[in-house]
Formats: C-alpha cells, structure tokens, sequence
C-alpha cells in the first residue's frame, strides 16, 4: 500500500456531512463509544512509517501538539509510578546540535518536535509519597489507606535497585511512552521517526540532563513528512501474523 496519501486530518467532507459527522461523534462520545472503526485505525498504521526526511517548513500546530504532549502524560506505567520526563524540543539552534550526536540523521533538525524520552535514574521513597500525595490530590481518600499500596511500590522499588534493575524497569516504560506517541500522532496524521541511532551520554550534556535525576534512552522526531522523501513509497516489510501470532 502506498503510504503518501492524505492523512485523516486533512479531509473536508461537504458542511451537511459534516454536520452529521459531528452529530454522530457526540452520540458515541456520549455513549463513551467514540472509537476509530478498524480500517481508519489500520490505514493511519499503514500511513505511518518511520520517516527519513522531514518538511522542515512545516510545523505541528498547537492544539495537535497538545494532545500529542497528552498522549504522552496519558501513557500507563507499572503501579502507575511515571518514571519519566519528555524533553520537547523546538529550538532550531538545540535541534541542529543534536543531529552529530544523533549518527548524523538530519531528523531532528528537519522536523518539527523532536521529544527525548528520559529515565527516572532512581526511584526513592519520597518519589513514591510524591506520586501518593497525587492520587489523594486526584482522588480523595486518605494516605494512610494507601500503606498497603505505599509498602508495595517501596518494596518493588528497594528490590530493583538492589538487585540492578530498576533503569532497566523504566526504561520499558518509556517505551510504552514512545509507541503511543507514535501511534496517536498517525491518528492524528502526524508524522514520526523513533530513534536509537543516538548518543544518550551527549544528549544528556546537550540537553543540561548530567547530575539529574533523568537520563536519556531515546528520542521521536514529529513532523511532516518531505514530499520527496522516498521511504514513504516502500512497501511495510513484515513477517506475515501466521508466523508470529499465536491463538490458543
Ligand atoms: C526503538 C526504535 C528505534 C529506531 N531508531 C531509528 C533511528 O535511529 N533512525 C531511523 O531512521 N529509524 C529508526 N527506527 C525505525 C525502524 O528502522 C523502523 O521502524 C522499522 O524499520 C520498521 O519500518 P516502519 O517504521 O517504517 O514501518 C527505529 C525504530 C524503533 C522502534
């Protein structure tokens, strides 16, 4: 399938249809029921691929960008801890640097948002109180009805760190970060390029990260795809679902 088609974002259905599209939206809003249906969702995965070249004249706008930074907060994590910070990064001068650490890919200078997924390095008993006095904040209740809870993440968090895992741990989070990124910018008809062709330890001394609490492990540039970026035409190479699915 060609991928250089319009995203849905850009269609401009006549003002009746429209009308009734907006109509229908809020009945399914209303009924919590207001999905994609399953090929608009596989066209925008379709649409989507990893892009070499971005249009650099062409910028995100503002209320996209806002739900993009909210499929970011949006994004689960284990006890629900968010060990993370998304760095977003707009500034041509920041964004030109970063392509020599970056293996030379111009993406990061050539698109619009480039946004660096960062690690919680160590993950303390006040970072848990922290995300406790959140819940309470949100939720009501009290903190001591939440000791079970608080005995649990400490527990979880004392036996990673001693035992060498903890990074690793939110690193996987961070990944569940970038792939929701990715996967609501096609929806939105956003373009990406996940990347691990970088250098974490530069990043960090760009960016003021060394002596934090955050670290590095990997970026997304988002944009618009160059009109004459030819990896939009390729063909998504993928091993068929009867060999890697299962069904039991
Ligand atoms: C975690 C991750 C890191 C990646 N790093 C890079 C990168 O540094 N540069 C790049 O051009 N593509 C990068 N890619 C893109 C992959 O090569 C690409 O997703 C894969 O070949 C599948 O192609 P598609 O995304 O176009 O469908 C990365 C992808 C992922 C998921």
């Amino acid at each position: 399938m060609l991928r250089s088609s319009a995203p849905v974002a850009s269609d401009s259905p006549p003002v009746l249809q429209r009308i009734l599209l907006v109509a229908l939206r809020h009945l399914r809003v209303a009924r919590g029921v207001n999905t994609l249906n399953p090929d608009a969702l596989l066209a925008q995965l379709h649409w989507r691929y990893a892009v070499k070249k971005f249009d650099p004249a062409r910028k995100i706008a503002p209320e996209l960008w806002a739900a993009l930074e909210q499929s970011l907060v949006l994004t689960p994590s284990s006890f629900g801890l968010q060990p993370w910070k998304f760095i977003v990064i707009t500034d041509a001068a920041v964004k030109q640097k970063l392509v020599a650490v970056s293996w030379n890919q111009p993406q990061p200078a050539e698109c619009s948002h480039h946004v660096v997924f960062a690690v919680r390095k160590a993950l303390g008993e006040n970072d848990v109180d922290r995300f406790l006095d959140s819940i309470v904040a949100t939720r009501g209740g009290s903190k001591d009805a939440l000791k079970g809870y608080r005995d649990m993440m400490t527990g979880f968090a004392g036996k990673a760190a001693e035992q060498g895992w903890l990074r690793e741990w939110g690193v996987r989070q961070l990944y569940i970060a970038l792939g929701n990124f990715m996967t609501s910018a096609a929806v939105l008809g956003v373009d990406t390029c996940p990347m691990e062709g970088i250098s974490p330890e530069e990043y960090d001394r760009i960016l003021g990260l060394e002596g934090t609490e955050f670290a590095t492990v990997v970026a997304c540039a988002a944009g618009y795809r160059a009109a004459d970026d030819k990896h939009a035409q390729l063909a998504k190479v993928r091993f068929p679902a009867t060999e890697i699915v299962r069904h039991v």
